[in-house]
């Protein structure tokens, strides 16, 4: 576990370092859970969009995307629900004045007991080698059964309080705290407020006069700029059901809890798609949806035991199937989608609220009616998150050296083809730089001169280009480059007029969608 965030905190720093991602107003000392792209990670997190956006609008000729305003009319958030009910329950420590989310408090304790018991498997799996039964030891040792009693009655009491008649049972959630008597990290006091509910949207106002202005919400979720152009996109775009309206863009909340870097933001993107289907077909849909959305995430070559599916057992009331996919992060399996049968809940809300009718006309039925939706919801920045915790290494070569290499797929890295001079003089620059200017239109680019061709190597390693061209001498006299391949590092002698046959068909994410069909 400690070793797991060893790497975790490696991983935060080496995206400072080669300007993945930035604290927000970092000369400021940052802002709480807000982060800036850099120069390289803007071009991976665009690389994440294309591949998502054109597996989706490309892909599929009744899926059609929109990009709906951040601001949306106030009565958007009362029909959604958010204004009454996006909640999280927080708690206070009287000491420290620190903050935190009374559930996140509880499910580390669980975490505790899990991890103790996990230790003591470890321990014992040492000492019995090969010859090690995990599930009788678990059944029979003294120390695993007592922290597992905990778990489960913890666990138990937890499900309760949660899922209590008219909401969470805030009283409840607070004695839990005390019976377990979790301290605060801080403090190491008991000394805790009761546990309130805390409204997770940032709200500002619209207009110049005080009277006047009238509050906005930043919205917390792209879905409801979907849901409530429903009528435009199917009347303009003349759509049949079944059809789908995607989006790409920012979402704001105000999380009481920020942490692991930008798993948990305050500003953060979210790339949604809402599919209008006809009542009684969703949980068909769902189950497609389903394996659509897994076979995306596992085209990227990760393993597929590192994604697994949490299915909900308890659902939000408008929902009749929920799941997630989770990704095996070093800090465990995070959620990083959502696919949720939203039955007609939506739509109704808002047909309620604003007086139209939102509905659509089927000429094979000949009846109207408000359509179901099956969401698919995924979170950019975990994506890309997820992405950067693969593909990290750490690799020990045989001369005895190190290198730290961004195994990035290929057609997602920020730079495709880095071309080194070997030395500055002889011509070699300029030849480096025609070849820059034939391929740039194909591809990205990168023209590096500094230093040994080695130490640029390692550059290029460390931001996952997957491709680098040397110039050197022969080049001059029978216009072939050196290419060496970033996971192998292996180098071959190829032809200037070859490259782009030989680079381009990897990097694009053409490569990636042909896959999907
Ligand atoms: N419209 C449905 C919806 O918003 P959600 O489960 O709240 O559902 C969907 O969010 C996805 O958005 C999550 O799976 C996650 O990837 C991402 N997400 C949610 N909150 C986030 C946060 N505070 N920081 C980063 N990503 C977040």
């Amino acid at each position: 576990m400690a070793q797991q965030e060893d790497v975790f905190k490696k991983i935060v720093s080496h995206c400072k370092e080669y300007g993945f991602v930035f604290p927000s107003s970092d000369i400021y000392d940052g802002l709480g859970a807000v982060y800036d792209y850099g120069q390289n990670g803007v071009e991976l997190k665009n690389n994440i969009k294309q591949y998502w956006w054109q597996s989706m609008v490309l892909l599929h000729e009744n899926i059609v995307g929109i990009d709906a305003a951040i601001f949306m009319h106030p009565t958007t958030w009362k029909a959604s629900g958010h204004v009454d009910a996006f909640n999280d329950p927080l708690i206070d420590n009287r000491d420290s004045k620190k903050r935190y989310r009374a559930d996140v408090l509880i499910e580390e304790q669980m975490a505790k007991y899990e991890d103790k018991i996990q230790k003591e498997i470890e321990k014992a799996k040492k000492k019995f080698g090969d010859s090690f039964d995990e599930a009788q030891f678990r059944a029979t040792n003294a120390r695993v059964l007592e922290n597992q009693e905990k778990y489960d009655n913890l666990h138990h009491r937890f499900q309760t309080v949660m899922n209590a008649e008219g909401g969470i049972d805030l009283d409840g959630m607070k004695q839990i705290i005390l019976d377990e008597e979790i301290v605060c990290p801080i403090s190491g006091t008991r000394n805790w407020t009761d546990v309130r509910q805390f409204n997770l949207m940032f709200s500002t106002e619209m207009g110049a006069a005080a009277e006047g202005a009238s509050k906005i919400y930043l919205r917390p979720e792209t879905a409801q700029g979907i849901f409530v152009n429903y009528l435009n996109v199917q009347k303009t775009g003349r759509m049949k059901l079944p059809f789908g309206i995607a989006q790409i863009g920012k979402a704001f909340r105000n999380e009481i809890v920020a942490r692991q870097f930008i798993f948990r933001m305050r500003e953060f993107e979210q790339m949604e798609m809402q599919f209008f289907i006809q009542p009684g077909t969703e949980l068909d849909w769902f189950a497609k949806w389903k394996e659509t959305r897994m076979k995306w995430h596992q085209n990227l070559g990760f393993g597929a035991e590192n994604y697994r599916f949490h299915d909900h057992d308890k659902l939000a009331h408008y929902a009749n199937a929920a799941t997630d996919i989770e990704f095996h992060m070093p800090f465990g399996f995070k959620e990083v989608e959502g696919i949720h049968s939203r039955t007609n809940f939506d739509l109704s809300q808002h047909a309620k609220y604003s007086g139209k009718k939102i509905e659509y006309f089927d000429p094979e039925r000949n009846e109207s009616y408000t359509p179901y939706v099956i969401e698919t919801s995924i979170g950019v920045d975990r994506m890309f998150l997820s992405i950067m915790c693969h593909s990290y290494e750490e690799q020990k070569l045989a001369d005895g050296q190190t290198r730290t290499v961004l195994h990035l797929p290929a057609a997602l890295a920020p730079v495709k083809l880095a071309v080194f001079p070997l030395t500055k003089k002889d011509g070699m620059p300029e030849k480096a730089q025609e070849i820059i200017n034939d391929l740039r239109f194909h591809f990205n680019c990168k023209y590096e001169e500094k230093d040994q061709i080695g130490k640029r190597y390692r550059r290029m390693d460390a931001i996952g280009c997957p491709f680098c061209v040397t110039v050197d001498q022969q080049t001059l006299e029978d216009n072939t480059v050196t290419l060496r391949d970033r996971d192998t590092m292996e180098q071959r002698r190829v032809a200037i007029a070859d490259l782009r046959g030989i680079i381009e068909d990897k990097v694009s994410i053409t490569s990636l969608l042909k896959n999907l069909l």
